[in-house]
């Protein structure tokens, strides 16, 4: 049976069941999928795929959307927060999506899930909870559950860039507080690192056929992602305050002073930004 970690005990670098993380990670979800162009990665034709798991899930709206517009599948998305997936659930209840299933697991444990019980997996944006450690075992766990023939996607994000100094002071902060948890692939610490890595993890977990997607999101001044990146910031870096400065790589006085230059910086109409992810997706052998 899969472990519950008491709420002081998530690895998750943010408080995932406050209600400010909810609100920002319902909106990000939007704005990734739009990113991504499609729900399903294109190389799936989903006329094969019935069963589907979504890992650290989130508010679930992923798997709401893929619910909604595949009604033949049933879509099971799973978190550690147990408040996050209690929101989930009631909105699918809301929308009458009876194939949308969310279930409370870690995702740091063996999954509770049987050999070969689904078509398709996707992890999006679980860098704030993995390590350089764990990514190996959960890559794993995927091609345990995955039928043969069956799809990984994960996609993973690198700490946005932009125009703002203190911005990006305050995002290399974060990735230094996650390198000293071992949570980075980053030789120095600056970048999350991970993105690199995962074709590598796929293969070497015997994933075939891994192919990579690059997906930009233009978040500069007048663009349609400017007030949504804006709120993200302004959210995500907010609640990782006790992150940074629990891991002593930043004082109060130069976070707050950075904070507040920043949503100054990304609020200016001379703002230019991108947020860099990507989506690398394998295949488990059909033999
Ligand atoms: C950035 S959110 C990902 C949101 C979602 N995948 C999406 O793309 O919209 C990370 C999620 O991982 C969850 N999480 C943290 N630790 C976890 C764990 N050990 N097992 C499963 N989920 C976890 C958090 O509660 C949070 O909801």
């Amino acid at each position: 049976m899969p472990t519950i970690h008491p709420k002081d005990e998530n690895p998750y670098i943010l408080d995932a069941e406050s209600a400010a993380e909810m609100t920002r990670l319902l909106q990000q979800d939007q704005l990734l999928t739009k990113g991504m162009g499609a729900l399903l990665p294109a190389q799936i034709d989903p006329a094969q795929i019935h069963d589907v798991l979504d890992i650290g899930c989130g508010p679930g709206g992923w798997v709401r959307d893929v619910a909604f517009t595949y009604p033949e599948m049933e879509v099971t998305g799973f978190d550690l927060a147990s408040r996050t997936v209690e929101y989930a659930q009631a909105m699918a209840k809301t929308q009458r999506l009876d194939n949308a299933h969310y279930v409370v697991m870690d995702a740091l444990k063996p999954l509770g899930f049987p050999d070969n019980s689904f078509d398709f997996v996707n992890g999006r944006f679980l860098f704030g909870f993995m390590s350089k450690t764990t990514w190996p075992q959960l890559v794993k766990e995927c091609i345990r559950i995955l039928r043969p023939g069956g799809f990984l996607r994960l996609t993973e994000a690198e700490v946005p860039m932009g125009t703002s100094l203190a911005a990006e002071k305050l995002y290399h902060k974060l990735a230094e507080a996650m390198s000293k948890g071992g949570r980075t692939f980053s030789p120095d610490g600056r970048l999350v690192g991970v993105i690199p890595v995962i074709g590598a993890l796929l293969r070497e977990a015997g994933f075939q056929q891994v192919q990579h997607t690059a997906h930009i999101l233009e978040c500069s001044a007048g663009q349609e992602a400017w007030h949504s990146f804006y709120q993200d910031f302004k959210i995500g870096v907010a609640l990782g305050e006790p992150f940074l400065l629990k891991a002593g790589v930043i004082s109060k006085e130069e976070y707050d002073a950075a904070y507040q230059q920043a949503l100054a910086d990304i609020l200016s109409d001379d703002f230019c930004g991108i947020w860099l992810y990507a989506s690398v997706v394998g295949q488990k052998p059909a033999g």
